[in-house]
């Protein structure tokens, strides 16, 4: 029997590249579409065995070549931010896979994006509006497109923002001063934390497992943890003293730290809202832990630091 292909986008991204080797494991066939088919990470995918596809989210023709005789699809546009291209890019992906014939859809979304109506002076001014309704419009694109089995998975924040590319611009102070600077005194507030190993189990088991994941849209953290606790954890594993430290959103924004880190503890604060661990842990995937991911990265992080 030939085996069954997946159109994989942004297969050289953190959570795609993953999801290679599981989707490879379960004798899927990977299409994936690549802006250069000459970097290094394609050049990886292609020594894996994964059909290379030049093409970008906005040119239609190059998603069609890459999604003939497809069975599913991986959707993943990457924010824009100050339009709504990552909106166009996920509908570009999820109507040509669906014309192609594909079965499966599967969409990595972002935490509480169903609940974005709730955040705090969320409107068409508030700083993120694009990034929150592009999640959902895509949301809702792939639960209407009329495939037979759609799956979202909405991950919180991901353990690799604190090394680069991410970390420098998100915790510029964590390589700098070897601080978790963050914008909120309420030293105990648990923050949901999550290893991109897991998303890409949570994005990839809907393929082969439509019983458990048809249909579903799962918030999903590998572990809530305090600030204080995670430099604890780096500083345990790198032996690099890191430390966490609470300040008002005004005494952060002064010191560099980005908007961001305070629109994620505003709308924590102000929707109560926390992530059905009961529901994460009724699917049939092992999570990892903080302590497994930073052992896997030990190396990294102490480079990073140093
Ligand atoms: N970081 C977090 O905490 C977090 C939390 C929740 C959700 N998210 C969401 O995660 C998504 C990003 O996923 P990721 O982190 O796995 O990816 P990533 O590491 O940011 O990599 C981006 C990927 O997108 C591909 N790409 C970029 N522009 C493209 C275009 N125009 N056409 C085709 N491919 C393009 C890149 O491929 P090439 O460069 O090889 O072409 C690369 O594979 C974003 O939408 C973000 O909002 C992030």
């Amino acid at each position: 029997m030939s085996k069954k292909t997946i159109l994989l986008t942004t297969a050289t991204g953190t959570v795609g590249a993953r999801m290679v080797t599981l989707l490879l494991d379960q004798g899927f066939h990977i299409n994936a579409l690549v802006r250069n088919t000459d970097s290094e990470a394609a050049q990886k995918l292609k020594v894996q065995g994964v059909t290379l596809f030049k093409g970008d989210f906005n040119d239609i023709p190059s998603i069609e070549a890459a999604a003939q005789g497809i069975f599913g699809v991986f959707v993943n546009a990457v924010s824009t931010m100050i339009n709504m291209d990552e909106h166009t890019h996920n509908n570009n992906v999820i109507t040509t896979a669906r014309k192609a014939g594909a079965k499966v859809g599967v969409y990595m979304s972002v935490v509480s994006a169903d609940h974005k109506d709730e955040f705090p002076r969320y409107g068409p001014e508030h700083p993120s509006y694009n990034y929150w309704e592009a999640k959902y419009r895509s949301e809702k694109d792939l639960q209407e497109a009329g495939f037979d089995h759609w799956t979202i998975i909405r991950p919180a924040v991901f353990l690799s923002n604190f090394l680069p590319p991410l970390g420098d611009i998100l915790f510029p102070h964590l390589k700098k001063e070897h601080t978790l600077l963050w914008p909120s005194l309420k030293s105990e507030n648990l923050f949901p934390l999550v290893d991109p190993l897991d998303i890409a189990k949570f994005c990839a088991a809907p393929f082969w497992d439509t019983d458990s994941f048809s249909g579903q849209s799962i918030d999903l953290t590998t572990e809530y943890v305090t600030f204080t606790d995670l430099a604890d954890k780096i500083t345990q594993i790198t032996g690099i003293s890191v430390k966490a430290e609470f300040v008002t959103p005004k005494a952060a924004a002064a010191r560099g730290l980005p908007e961001r880190p305070n629109e994620w503890e505003e709308w924590k604060e102000q929707t109560n809202f926390k992530i059905d661990m009961d529901h994460v842990k009724s699917f049939p995937v092992k999570l990892s832990s903080v302590d497994e991911f930073l052992e896997k990265h030990k190396d990294e992080f102490i480079k990073y630091l140093s």
